[in-house]
């Protein structure tokens, strides 16, 4: 149908029906021809005032980012004017809404902006329970501490699977709406075998992204041996998770999981097939973020207190920093520098830490906004690292860009560009949501 065809690729899931393919059309779209109801029916979106691809050589623009200007001008690939085509699962064209190629069906974008779904990755979202109490009290001025996991490790152990699935789902639904397409969720509030790997068995009927936590904090149930809680969590409990995991996760702090027990937990990991990602650098200075790149980690999340030898250890990496401004947002923690990581050369990544503790909000946007505000992120960068920055920590090459060959996973914005996610703070800018080619929201 058109040049820039994907190679094969797995069956896609079946393509919108002729009546979904009419809901699809926007308050002010038009509709033209109806679908074929074959799974490889192609879709154009057009009249984007603003697409952001995430391929720089598409695209205008110059942010401030040292390595933003050295990919030769902006990183989110800006078309304006732009369309897009997808046929099945898959983005097949992107470009000149004037030179976009005929097919079956159309939507109008009524001049407003397209952007890669979002790539939330990380999230710990198979919980029971809420802290509200606890955050009320942190609001009223005492400290944020790992011990409050030990809450919610309560009311999850106590909750059925059925809860613990509805309030997955519950919350994938809330991300959903807001734009997130992708997402990797944890372990972490069982913290025995059979919680551990239940908790991940659900997760597992949702996404392919699961990790395992079980070094989130040593167990109540070993307050005195955190050698033998570590000696479960590499022997049996790792044996009963690895078949639902893909990645392993220490939550590296003082009050959690010191570096010598870090390495021995990801490495046993690696061992059993699982990638290390890690909790670093969040409440103090401390060993993570040179764990995670002595392991080759995907990720070092937080990255709250890091000295420059860090910063340097992440910019000579593969490993990607993955901020999370909810967790300082609701924690009244100070802000991890980004620009410094930026300015340095660091590959950054933006998620929500959704969970009942730290970080209760599913919403991208929400922190997107924190970036740009407080962390110093220009609107460019953050949008980047809430995409394609998501796809790098969980090393997807599928995700988080609009260039042929991704997957149709795409937001419309009820804006004119994707600054306005930062510049109209808190109002639900997504009104539209594909997945995989179809309309989800
Ligand atoms: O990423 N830091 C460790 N884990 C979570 C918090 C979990 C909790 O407080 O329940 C986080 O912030
Ligand atoms: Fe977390």
């Amino acid at each position: 149908m058109t040049p820039g065809r994907p190679p094969p690729r797995p069956a896609p899931e079946p393509a919108p029906t002729a009546d979904q393919a009419t809901e699809d059309a926007m308050s002010n779209a038009t509709t033209v021809s109806p679908a074929h109801s074959a799974s490889t029916a192609s879709t154009l979106i057009t009249n984007i005032a603003a697409l952001v691809t995430n391929d720089p050589s598409l695209g205008w623009g110059s942010p401030r980012s040292s390595k933003f200007e050295s990919g030769g001008g902006s990183p989110l690939g800006l078309i304006q004017d732009a369309a897009v085509v997808i046929e099945g699962d898959h983005v097949v064209w992107t470009g000149d809404q004037s030179k976009a190629p005929a097919t079956d069906n159309r939507v109008d974008a009524g001049g407003r902006a397209v952007l890669p779904g979002f790539v939330d990755s990380h999230s710990h979202l198979v919980f029971a329970g809420d802290r509200t109490q606890e955050f009320n009290a942190r609001m009223s001025g005492r400290a944020y501490s790992a011990g409050g996991i030990r809450t919610t490790v309560a009311a999850t152990r106590a909750a059925t699977d059925a809860e613990l699935e509805a309030g997955l789902t519950r919350y994938l639904a809330e991300a959903l709406r807001q734009g997130t397409t992708t997402f990797e969720t944890k372990s972490g509030y069982g913290l025995t075998v059979e919680d551990e790997a239940r908790a991940l068995r659900i997760a597992a009927a949702h996404t392919d992204e699961v990790t395992y936590l079980g070094a989130h904090i040593v167990s109540p149930d070993y307050p005195d041996d955190p050698a033998g809680y570590v000696s479960l969590v590499t022997g049996e409990m790792l044996d009963a998770c690895a078949p639902y995991a893909r990645w392993i996760d220490v939550f590296c702090e003082k009050g959690a999981f010191d570096g010598d027990q870090a390495r021995a937990i990801l490495t046993a990991g690696k061992a059993k097939g699982l990638h290390p990602r890690i909790h670093a650098n969040q409440l103090s200075y401390g060993p993570g973020v040179q764990l995670a790149v002595e392991l080759d980690a995907a990720s070092a999340d937080h990255c709250t207190h890091l000295t420059a030898e860090d910063v340097d250890a992440l910019a000579n990496s593969r490993t990607v920093a993955t901020l999370l401004p909810g967790a300082e947002f609701s924690t009244r923690a100070e802000w991890p520098n980004a620009r410094r990581l930026l300015d340095a050369g660091v590959t950054v990544a933006l998620s929500t830490d959704c969970n009942p503790g730290s970080s209760f909000t599913s919403s991208v946007p929400f922190c997107i906004a924190l970036a740009v505000r407080d962390m110093r992120m220009t609107p460019d960068e953050a949008v980047w690292s809430a995409t394609a920055g998501g796809a790098a920590a969980l090393r997807r090459e599928d995700i988080g860009r609009l260039t042929p060959g991704a997957r149709a996973d795409l937001i419309l914005l009820d804006a004119p560009s994707h600054v306005h996610l930062a510049y109209r703070p808190g109002v639900p800018l997504v009104s539209g949501v594909w997945r995989r080619g179809t309309r989800v929201a």
